[in-house]
């Protein structure tokens, strides 16, 4: 399988600046998720790594080979777009099979490599019936087995899965997960839901405004954001702005707070302490001795069936705080909010 890399990859339209200076390394087999509000630059750069785009200054490199002359029919990559773009005219396995038909591989090798595939997506029932007699999710599977048929080094998906329903969605994700992972194939997958991001990728690149605002693991995206955005972005946070009065303590409204110290912080640096709402343990209980505690009333229940957010009134401040609706706490409930200082990150201003 083959490793990605881009470094310092430039792409200006004109005078306007879509991708500005992204490095990015993907591992060979890794599945790696670009992740980003509209308009951020996710397409252009799954394009230029396509080459279907080129970009105005860096380079893009597969397996340590710079790319940039090599054309898109020779860079040997897989791409499978939102809409899925299937030829209306054909069967399922004409379809699935044109990319090896197209390079005039002999009869009986597209035959054997179709009912292979076709087993794989699962759509042996279907391989005579024409896309208009497919649903979504089966028109879904036709696109992603036409481009794995050809043996793409590089898979590249664009937002693939964003006109399917959500439990269609769910289920797709797992399907792709699981094919990625039987194939081993080195995979870039574009999408603007965080959710899904986190669900599929090894690592996520996030982006915003063609600039990459941090790329990790799912859990340090989201437990410990580089910035207010990625936090703000990958869901609900309270966010204290507060100073930091030791390495590990932060002064804030909501009181002193032992948090997790950041390389590179000083004391005394103008902070914001961010602590994700299911991360608080909320007793109605005092919790024991030598635990970090802060006392509250409940101001507002919502239920969301699995799970239940309260809004705690502490003090001056409000916190949010997310549950499994096992249990539900009455609204104007007196309630203790226990902060592990390790969920509590330091963000910078
Ligand atoms: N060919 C082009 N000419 C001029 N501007 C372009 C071109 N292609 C893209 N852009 C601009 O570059 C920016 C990034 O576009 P891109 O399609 O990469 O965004 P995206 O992250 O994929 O968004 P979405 O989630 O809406 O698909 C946008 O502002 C877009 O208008
Ligand atoms: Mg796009």
């Amino acid at each position: 399988m083959t490793q990605v890399e881009l470094s310092a990859v430039r792409k200006q339209f004109g005078g306007y600046v879509a991708i500005d200076e992204i490095d990015l390394d993907v591992a060979s087999g890794e599945l790696v998720a670009l992740l980003g509000p509209s308009g951020c630059g996710k397409t252009t750069t799954l394009r230029m790594i396509a080459g279907l785009e080129r970009p105005t200054a860096g380079e893009i490199r597969f397996d340590g080979k710079d790319v940039s002359e090599v054309p898109v029919q020779d860079r040997n990559v897989g791409m499978v777009f939102q809409r899925y773009a299937l030829f209306p005219h054909m069967t399922v396995e004409r379809n699935v099979a044109f990319g090896l038909s197209v390079r005039g591989l002999p009869k009986a090798e597209i035959e054997a490599r179709l009912d292979e595939m076709l087993e794989v997506v699962q759509l042996q029932a279907f391989r005579t019936r024409f896309p208009a007699q497919l649903s979504g999710g089966q028109m879904q599977r036709v696109a992603i087995a036409r481009t794995l048929i050809t043996k793409p080094s590089v898979l590249m998906m664009d937002e693939p899965l964003a006109n399917l329903d959500t439990a269609l969605r769910g289920e797709m994700r797992r399907f792709i997960r699981a094919l990625q992972q039987r194939f081993g194939i080195t995979t870039i997958f574009v999408t603007h839901d965080q959710v899904e991001a986190m669900e599929l990728a090894d690592r996520v690149a996030v982006i915003f405004n063609g600039r990459l605002a941090q790329y990790d693991t799912p859990e340090r995206i989201y437990r410990r954001p580089a910035s207010l955005e990625v936090a703000h972005f990958m869901g609900a946070a309270n966010i204290f702005p507060g100073r930091l009065v030791a390495r590990d303590r932060i002064e804030t409204d909501l009181g002193l707070l032992e948090c997790t110290p950041l390389a590179g912080m000083d004391v005394g640096a103008t902070v914001h302490a961010m602590l994700r709402g299911e991360a608080l343990e909320m007793t109605t209980e005092p919790p024991p001795a030598g635990r970090q505690a802060i006392r509250g009333k409940i101001a507002s229940r919502d239920f969301f069936g699995a799970s239940v957010t309260y809004g705690v009134r502490c003090g001056s401040q409000q916190v949010t705080v997310t549950e499994n609706a096992r249990r539900m706490v009455d609204v104007g409930a007196e309630v203790w909010l226990d902060i592990a200082p390790e969920h509590v990150w330091l963000i910078r201003t």
